[in-house]
């Protein structure tokens, strides 16, 4: 039984980009009270900088943080947040792990490279990855909260009202998340980012398609409907030969691909396709489609047209924020005017506190995390074979 709590402490790891918008959302929640302890990063510098930036206190190690928090927020590179989460698990408090969950990332071994690595031994050390958080979150009297804002973006949670008001068959997804690159020097190189575009981008889109198909089994049959199988194709344009390099589109990746496309079966037999790339430039292109029995819905997370400001002169629009990774401010741009909600950060981190304060399990949880990771490395092992398609293990 647990108790209701009014107060909680949450403890942020890493002073990165993510960090930024964690400590942001805590900042709104309502219905109880947020004592942010304090962050830790292993580079004091960085630590003390964003510290002292946001009025927090600096902790000099995670041991003492994790010991003075509730509830922890893993904000850090993906080849970090096994061993963090379940060290935050194995004493009993909830932890917020940001996509994605976890994965393969070589192991240490010398000369390792995202280009050459036998697939088959990435999905199973990942998919020992995931078994590791889940074993430890049951032996847990905390949980785990997968940091999957499109589950939480408006359109997503309009559209689970609908699937369940109506008891919709979703027949097709299709989706994808975009943009012309990553600013993280960890992003590029696969013993940090376990991956590229597949693993950084595509899981977002997937994430919001698993979630839909388990919302429409627990509407219909009281228990989820879970992907079965995955067909996939990776590029890597930016370190083709062939790529004619103009300057716009972000070209410093290691080992890791720049596109990606998935086509997911589901064991209804109804499928979901999800693209993620480096490539595009206009903002970031967040999308998904919904096609049902019995309607049709268009999720727009990015661009949208909530506000469209036209601006004849650039610099004019110099110091204020317009919409995430835009190469211009100059003619027509689509506005985000409050981009943390409409991309369900303020939405997750919400959930996730009413969850930790009430002893609930969050809408993104560890079983969208673990599927969602299944599906990623399964896609790997079918990219490699040219597009076979591959059955997703279950985790
Ligand atoms: N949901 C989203 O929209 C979104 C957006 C950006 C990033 N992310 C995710 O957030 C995570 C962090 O990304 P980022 O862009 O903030 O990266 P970043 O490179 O900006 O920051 C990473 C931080 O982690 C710290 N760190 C590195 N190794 C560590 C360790 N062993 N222990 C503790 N701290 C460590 C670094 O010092 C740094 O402060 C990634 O998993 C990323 O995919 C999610």
């Amino acid at each position: 039984m647990h108790n209701t709590r009014n107060i909680l402490r949450a403890g942020i790891v890493g002073t990165g980009f993510a960090a930024r918008f964690h400590v942001e959302a805590l900042r709104k929640v309502y219905g109880l009270e947020v004592v942010i302890t304090g962050v830790y990063s292993p580079t004091e510098q960085n630590c003390r900088k964003f510290a002292k930036e946001s009025g927090l206190e600096c902790f000099s190690s995670l041991p003492s943080l994790i010991n003075e928090s509730d509830v922890v927020h893993v904000c850090t590179p993906p080849s970090t947040h096994e061993e963090i989460g379940v060290e935050v698990l194995r004493q009993g408090k909830y932890v917020v792990i940001e996509k994605p969950f976890t994965g393969y990332f070589g192991a240490g071994a010398d000369h390792f490279s995202g280009d050459t690595f036998n697939r088959r031994t990435g999905l199973e050390a990942a998919i020992r990855s995931v078994q590791n958080l889940l074993k430890a979150e049951a032996a847990s009297e905390g949980q785990i909260c997968y940091a999957e804002n499109w589950v939480y973006a408006p359109g997503i949670q309009k559209e689970r009202e609908i699937i369940e008001k109506t008891g919709a068959q979703i027949l097709w997804m299709h989706g994808e998340e975009a943009h012309s690159g990553s600013h993280s020097p960890f992003y590029g190189r696969w013993s940090f980012s376990g991956g590229g575009s597949i693993m950084g981008k595509a899981v977002h889109p997937l994430g919001a398609a698993l979630y839909l198909k388990q919302i429409e089994g627990f509407a219909s049959q009281g228990r989820p409907i879970r992907p079965v199988s995955v067909s996939a194709r990776t590029h890597a344009v930016t370190r083709s030969p062939q790529f004619r390099n103009l300057g716009f589109i972000k070209s410093a990746y290691t080992d890791i691909e720049d596109f990606g496309s998935m086509h997911i079966v589901f064991e209804d037999g109804m499928f979901a396709d999800i693209f993620a790339s480096e490539l595009v430039l206009g903002g970031v292109h967040n999308w998904i489609e919904i096609t049902a029995n019995n309607h049709r819905t268009r999720v727009n997370i990015n661009p949208n047209d909530s506000m469209q400001s036209y601006n004849p002169k650039g610099t004019q629009y110099k110091d204020i924020y317009t919409v995430e990774k835009i190469e211009t401010k100059e003619g027509w741009s689509n506005i985000s005017p409050d981009e943390d909600w409409f991309t369900g950060y303020q939405s997750e981190i919400q959930d996730f506190y009413h969850c930790a304060a009430t002893g609930g399990q969050p809408q993104s949880n560890s079983l969208l995390a673990a599927d969602t990771i299944a599906t990623v490395y399964t896609a790997y092992c079918s990219a490699v074979a040219g597009g076979k398609e591959e059955k997703i293990p279950v985790c």
